[in-house]
């Protein structure tokens, strides 16, 4: 579904559900393997594929950690981090290409949401190859079954480590939830919501960081009128979020009965729906110029780049405060950057869910 007032419409209708175990019949009698490639995105067990009450308590238990007050407790840490990789960035010789989105746009949100969760440094490259192999959306029977192996292999790792030595991370208050509160939170599901969390920290973040850089440096008067301090970075973001959102498509809904819509289509019961965040962040019957990346706009403040309604992204705050501090320090740091190639010539990354490039080639300092 990519049209902008139907999509909304339908991301906050209670007859529209995530939960395949209850309103998808295909999933229910086993005709939709499970290491299909989306099997990632269908199959895990927390508030990303629950319904009604079993979503309000498995968001319940950790939203408290992501409200705005909270994230905004993070920032000296967000600063820390941009500064140690633009420190590190400063140090690449005037006139070589680097890619950004390895050296800049990937370790920040990975670097916060580890930090947020105490995952120890030895599991980070493992965790990216398995977020990697869930964004993968042609990964065959073998590679689903392995990163779903490996997945569980590494988070089952940092689980007992907690359960060892609980620390003053998300992980160990997560842990509590499932020891303390019997009954609150399965094991399946407390490993699911550490899967759902610190896997959105790796992948959307990043798109969020290379697209704006692409959109600024391949629109010059737009970062002009940016640095001149005429518009804001909270512009940039939105705009960036509306014209091109880190997640094109996500995977799915269901309707638990017919819905039938205001132009006679019905969707059946037990239908799938994929929310097409992209095509409705550019629908033309509510955008004007929807094509055109313009921080001037005013129209973009209803974006669907975090979604609508009970699944509303709970790390939006987070993404924010990540951008707005990483974007205008990148910026001030290194005046003169540009693409090293045309913005149309930068790869795609694979795949229909995640939108961002393979490489993102920048020269920091002419020589
Ligand atoms: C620019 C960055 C991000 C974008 C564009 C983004 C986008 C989204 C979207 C579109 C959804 C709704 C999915 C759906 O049901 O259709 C969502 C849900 C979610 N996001 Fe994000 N996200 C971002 C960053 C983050 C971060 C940093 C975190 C956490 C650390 C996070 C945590 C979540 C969670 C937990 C959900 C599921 C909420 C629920 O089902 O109730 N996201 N995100």
């Amino acid at each position: 579904m990519t049209d902008h007032r139907r999509l909304r419409e339908l991301l906050s209708d209670s007859r529209v559900s995530k939960d395949p175990t209850q309103h998808w019949p295909s999933w229910i009698d086993g005709s939709v393997p499970q290491d299909w490639a989306l099997a990632g995105w269908v199959g895990v067990r927390n508030m990303f594929t629950a319904h009604g009450q079993r979503h309000r308590r498995l968001r319940s238990l950790v939203s408290s950690a992501f409200t705005p007050r909270r994230v905004t407790a993070l920032s000296p840490d967000v600063r820390e981090i941009t500064e140690e990789l633009l420190d590190e960035l400063a140090d690449t010789p005037a006139g070589v290409q680097v890619d950004l989105r390895e050296s800049f746009a990937y370790p920040l949100p990975i670097s916060v949401i580890c930090r947020l969760f105490g995952v120890p440094d030895r599991m980070r490259p493992g965790l990216r190859r398995v977020v990697d192999g869930v964004f993968d959306t042609s990964a065959t029977p073998e590679q689903v079954r392995a990163t779903q192996h490996e997945l569980y292999e590494l988070l089952g790792e940092l689980v007992a480590d907690k359960r060892a030595a609980p620390a003053d991370d998300l992980t160990s208050v997560l842990l509590a939830a499932r020891d303390e509160q019997d009954g609150r939170l399965d094991e399946r599901e407390l490993v699911d919501t550490l899967i759902l969390l610190i896997g959105a920290g790796h992948e959307t973040t990043v798109n969020l960081l290379d697209q704006a850089v692409v959109a600024l440096l391949s629109h010059p008067e737009q970062l002009e009128l940016v640095r001149a301090g005429d518009y804001s970075w909270d512009r940039v973001v939105t705009e960036t979020l509306r014209w091109q959102p880190p997640l094109a498509n996500v995977p799915l809904r269901y309707a638990v009965e017919d819905i039938e819509l205001d132009d006679g289509v019905v969707i059946g019961r037990g239908e799938p729906i994929l929310a097409g965040y992209a095509g409705a962040c550019r629908d033309p019957r509510r955008y004007d110029r929807p094509d055109s990346f313009d921080i001037t706009r005013d129209d973009n403040g209803d974006h669907l780049a975090f979604g609508h309604g009970a699944h509303y992204c709970l790390g939006a705050s987070l993404a924010r405060l990540e951008a707005e501090t990483a974007l205008p320090a990148f910026f001030a740091r290194f005046p003169e950057v540009r693409l090293a190639v045309p913005a149309a010539e930068i790869p795609p990354a694979g795949g229909f869910i995640a939108n961002g490039h393979r490489r993102l080639p920048v020269v920091l300092r002419e020589e």
